[in-house]
């Protein structure tokens, strides 16, 4: 059957801004007479207020709120910029590195009384996976399949931030993100765009609340717009090579969702977009996220981002970075000194225009008036603020859920059973630091449970449990190899503790092969010489590559970098007291090799042929991939109709039971794939979830309601949305079923 592509018209933008302007100017009115400035005035709308304010506003002064610098002592080895010596009270936002708002509060106080006009500094700073207190890494949060748990974390580090002077966060990170060899995959939520978007929602929910002006609600900052995650051969900083299909299809769809979330800010990517820079893109940043998507927060550079337009090969100075940069859209210049030093200049000159700059300025003015600064520039210090214990349950259950059962085999290993001597054995069992994962904010490794510790917790009063580190981490000093291995030989059972120390992933933490260190390698090896049973638990910031060790195990559990509470939610699972229920949201290859490799690839001509000569083509644990240890069974997807109109709606059941002896949950995925189309779309696509806890016996109904253009359709390489009729499959699990979709 052929078909058709039909478009969905726009939503008109200009009648909301007209709006806007005339009740403004209506209030700008009825404030003429009043002494106090509208702009102070709280029961005034803020888009009245901005008016006012702006009104007031030097040029020196507007130029002023589109710099961002630096405030405390900045440990962040890769943000290297020049030193802020003096601050002006007029600054527009400051990262804070402080834990304690009183620096801010000083701060604040200068810009409250010692500028003419009192307008607040806004505090941003990277709460990434915590303030504090912190959770799983954001890799291993999607594999939680939870969002409503990642929006409690989320707002717990929304409130410990905001008790500690600081309003903005950098965070979500939503680059969809398919080459583990790049270090930022531990930053995001995975490999697919619907996961980043749902995630991504769950995030700017949980940390702008239900209201931004809230004193325990923070700004949101989605990141990096966009295309970051395509880096080539996944070496940070570098070029990418994106058509604009994929930019539609793959890139920008996590963005859409978080601007519709209500996202109140975004940051531009370091990333070249096939030879125009992010953070001075017009396409992406004027005419898609302002224009078309009618966002009104603002755009921050990231990190000297502008002045590193010269390096990228795009302008021969900063002063024509800075032209580049705000004549695209980017509204604030985060430690570049470029905006402060170069727009007055290009204003005279005529290469940028007054309405350009006053554009940015009030798109930062209306963040800070959402979030009630004018009102609330101060931080009161709350002295129990960190790890609360409901935050630390909130930290644990994540951590729980993030963690996945990768392998489980006819031993049966795991839960424990039988074993009474336990040996522990590997660099990673007793590290408290690694266990944070990169971007730790405040995090403290004392405040972390370690494998080690979590393990004696939890067995300590029923079994025999002995320690040895086997090797270093990385060198080829083997640290007490021949120890390790008498260990094993005494031992009922090994939990051999192997990984990635925190700083391998993250920024700028590229590796060219995603193996562990070679001595992990050996270690595991040669303790398999036991004969013991042996479980691996692996604390990474990516997939790894485990081609060459997965054969000593009978059972392998991922654990990620989980935060605080790590030690204490392996353990529960280790003894079976927490069942399992991760899955995995970036595919793990067999090997380096394989790279890229992700479930929802376009497909091919010859799916018969086309593979490698020298290994296998397919990876070692796919997109989805994640044991439990109870048994689940699918019945055949059900459809309300099997052949439907664009406009009609459909709904597919599926019935799972647990049928085995322990509840457990279960995350049913729903993905669609269309056989053909105008354009080819990947082999499946997801397009919901949900994760229910199941009792042994019980058999629970899970549904998907269909609807056309949201979930058939797909886009152009113009962002045109368009549904086409024709077969479409619909999966479950192992399960399929037709629908028809008819003019
Ligand atoms: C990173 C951003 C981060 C910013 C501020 C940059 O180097 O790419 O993700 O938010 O620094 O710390």
């Amino acid at each position: 059957m052929k078909k058709r592509k039909m478009n969905i018209g726009l939503n008109d933008k200009g009648i909301l801004r007209r709006t806007l302007l005339t009740i403004s100017v209506f209030f700008l009115s009825l404030n003429t007479f009043a002494s106090e400035p509208l702009y102070k005035d709280s029961s005034m709308p803020v888009e009245s207020r901005i008016e006012d304010l702006m009104g007031r506003m030097t040029l020196e002064e507007k130029i002023f709120q589109l710099n961002q610098y630096t405030l405390g002592w900045n440990n962040n080895e890769n943000n290297l910029g020049e030193e802020v010596k003096e601050i002006p009270a007029e600054i527009g936002s400051l990262i804070y590195f402080e834990e304690d708002p009183e620096l801010r509060n000083l701060m604040q106080k200068k810009a409250m009384e010692e500028s003419r006009l009192g307008i607040p500094i806004l505090f941003g700073y990277d709460v990434i996976h915590g303030f504090r207190t912190i959770y799983p890494i954001s890799l291993a949060q999607a594999c939680s399949w939870n969002p409503a748990l990642v929006k409690e974390a989320c707002a717990v580090a929304a409130q410990e931030s905001r008790m500690s002077g600081v309003d903005w966060t950098f965070s979500p990170m939503i680059d969809v993100a398919r080459d583990p060899r790049w270090g930022r995959v531990s930053e995001g939520y995975g490999e697919d765009p619907y996961l980043n978007s749902v995630f991504g929602v769950a995030s700017v929910e949980g940390y702008q609340g239900n209201n931004l002006s809230d004193t325990l609600s923070i700004a949101a900052c989605l990141k990096h717009f966009v295309g970051y995650g395509a880096s080539e051969a996944g070496r940070d900083y570098v070029y990418t090579e994106i058509s604009p299909q994929t930019l539609w299809d793959t890139y920008l769809p996590p963005y859409e969702a978080g601007i519709n979330a209500g996202a109140a800010t975004v940051m531009s990517a370091f990333n070249d977009i096939s030879g125009v820079p992010a953070s001075a893109n017009p396409y992406t940043l004027n005419d898609i996220l302002k224009q078309k998507w009618n966002f009104d927060g603002f755009v921050v550079s990231d990190w000297a981002a502008i002045n590193q337009l010269k390096e990228q090969g795009y302008t021969a100075d900063n002063k024509e970075g800075t032209m580049r940069a705000i004549n695209a859209g980017l509204d604030m210049d985060m430690m570049n000194h470029a905006y402060d030093r170069n727009l007055q200049a290009l204003l005279e000159e005529g290469l940028v225009t007054q309405d350009v700059i006053d554009e940015a300025v009030r798109r930062i003015l209306r963040v800070k008036f959402r979030l009630g600064l004018f009102e609330n520039p101060y931080t009161s210090e709350v002295k129990d603020r960190f790890l609360r214990k409901s935050s630390l349950e909130t930290a644990s259950n994540l951590a729980a859920e993030s963690m996945v059962l990768l392998k489980n085999d006819s031993t049966k290993v795991l839960p424990l059973k039988n074993f009474k001597k336990i040996a522990v054995i590997g660099p990673m069992a007793k590290t408290q630091k690694e266990l944070l994962g990169s971007w730790n904010a405040h995090g403290n490794p004392e405040d972390v449970i370690s494998f080690w510790e979590g393990i004696n917790k939890e067995f300590g009063s029923t079994h025999e449990i002995r320690y040895a580190e086997g090797c270093d981490f990385d060198s080829d000093i083997s640290n007490g190899l021949s120890d390790a291995m008498k260990l094993a030989d005494w031992a009922d059972i090994v939990i051999m503790c192997l990984g990635e120390k925190n700083n391998w992933s993250g920024e700028n933490a590229s590796r060219a092969d995603i193996h562990l260190p070679a001595i992990q390698e050996s270690l595991a090896q040669t303790i398999s010489a036991s004969g013991k049973p042996m479980v691996l638990i692996l604390t990474n910031g990516r997939p790894l590559a485990l081609d060459r060790i997965e054969p000593f195990f009978n059972a392998i559990v991922e654990a990620w970098q989980p935060g605080v509470a790590g030690g204490e939610s392996l353990a529960g699972i280790l003894s079976g007291r927490i069942n399992p229920s991760g899955k995995l949201a970036m595919t793990f290859p067999l090997t380096t090799g394989q790279i890229p490799i992700y479930y929802n690839r376009r497909k091919s001509g010859r799916h018969h042929q086309g593979f490698y000569k020298d290994i296998s083509s397919e990876p070692l644990y796919p997109f989805g991939h994640g044991l439990s240890y109870t048994d689940f069974e699918y019945s055949d997807i059900k459809i309300s109709s099997s052949e439907i109109k664009k406009s009609d709606k459909v709904t597919a059941t599926v019935s799972v039971k647990n049928i085995g002896e322990i509840p457990g949950y279960e995350t049913v995925m729903w993905f669609v794939s269309d056989p053909f189309s105008t354009i080819t779309r990947p082999v499946k696509e997801l397009k919901h979830f949900e994760k229910v806890n199941i009792n042994p016996g019980e058999t629970r109904e899970f549904s998907f309601e269909i609807d056309p253009l949201k979930d058939l359709g797909f886009v152009d390489n113009e962002g045109n949305k368009f549904v086409e009729p024709g077969d479409y499959y619909i999966t479950v699990n192992d399960k399929r079923i037709k629908l028809t979709l008819t003019e």
